[in-house]
């Protein structure tokens, strides 16, 4: 595990697009697994802008994203479908049948969890998985729970996760209780990822993620099996590792 500390969010936002962009130059059919939240917009600002200059091509990237809410569609200005299409997709050159996100108005569970796996083996797995880290360390949706979760599944949000996301509401009640997320087998089949954190109140996650044990209960903390694995962080993020 590499640790890459970056001066704040800005410097964060730019080191992890570098990476971003070396895997795209390097590989320019790569699938790219991508993340949501607040953490990384910086990054896709940072990527249309060396687009937008010549720099960068993603006529034959594919990405795969994380997770989705589930019961609400594309259209719905909070779900990440519309998230991604808003920060990254309309602003760049990628085929948006290349880009792919989970279904979150499939009400078939199983269906769509084996659908989305499915789909990540016949694109030949991810390339470089983007990460962001939850306040209870998880990634994905994950969450803190007995067990790691293998494969995509359906999962309830905890209470945490649920007040987080609440700033995207207009009120708690309309946060969704459930998503699909990719499973924590699934995130780390990817054969690099890349973590990005920022901000002194993710400071006691990072600890937990990457400065104790492994386990479950927190979820980001499995990421130090992986073979390879970068972390961008901020001085904040990192003060208490
Ligand atoms: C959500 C997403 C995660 C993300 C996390 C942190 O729950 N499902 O993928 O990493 O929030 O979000 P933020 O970057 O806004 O702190």
């Amino acid at each position: 595990m590499r640790i890459i500390e970056a001066q704040d969010y800005k410097d964060m936002s730019r080191k992890a697009a570098n990476v971003i962009s070396a895997q795209m130059i390097l590989k320019p059919e790569s699938v790219i697994g991508l993340a949501t939240g607040s953490t990384p917009i910086g990054v896709y600002d940072q990527l249309t802008e060396w687009y937008k200059k010549g720099d960068l091509d993603f006529s034959k990237i594919h990405t795969v994203n994380l997770d989705e809410y589930k019961g609400i569609d594309a259209e719905n200005k909070q779900s990440y479908h519309y998230f991604m299409n808003q920060h990254l997709f309309s602003r760049v050159n990628i085929e948006l049948q290349n880009t792919f996100v989970p279904d979150g108005m499939n009400e078939n569970q199983n269906e769509e969890c084996q659908r989305y796996e499915k789909l990540i083996a016949g694109l030949g797995g991810v390339d470089l998985q983007l990460l962001g880290l939850g306040h209870n360390g998880h990634i994905g949706f994950n969450e803190p729970a007995e067990v790691f979760v293998k494969q995509t599944h359906c999962v309830s949000l905890s209470e945490k996760t649920i007040q987080a996301n609440q700033r995207f509401f207009e009120s708690k009640e309309q946060v969704p209780k459930q998503a699909y997320t990719m499973g924590i087998g699934t995130i780390m089949s990817a054969r690099k990822i890349l973590i990005i954190i920022s901000g002194e109140d993710k400071a006691e996650a990072v600890k937990k993620s990457f400065g104790e044990e492994i386990s479950p209960h927190v979820p980001a903390s499995i990421l130090q099996l992986h073979h390879d694995v970068t972390v961008i962080a901020d001085k904040a993020a990192l003060s208490k590792l």
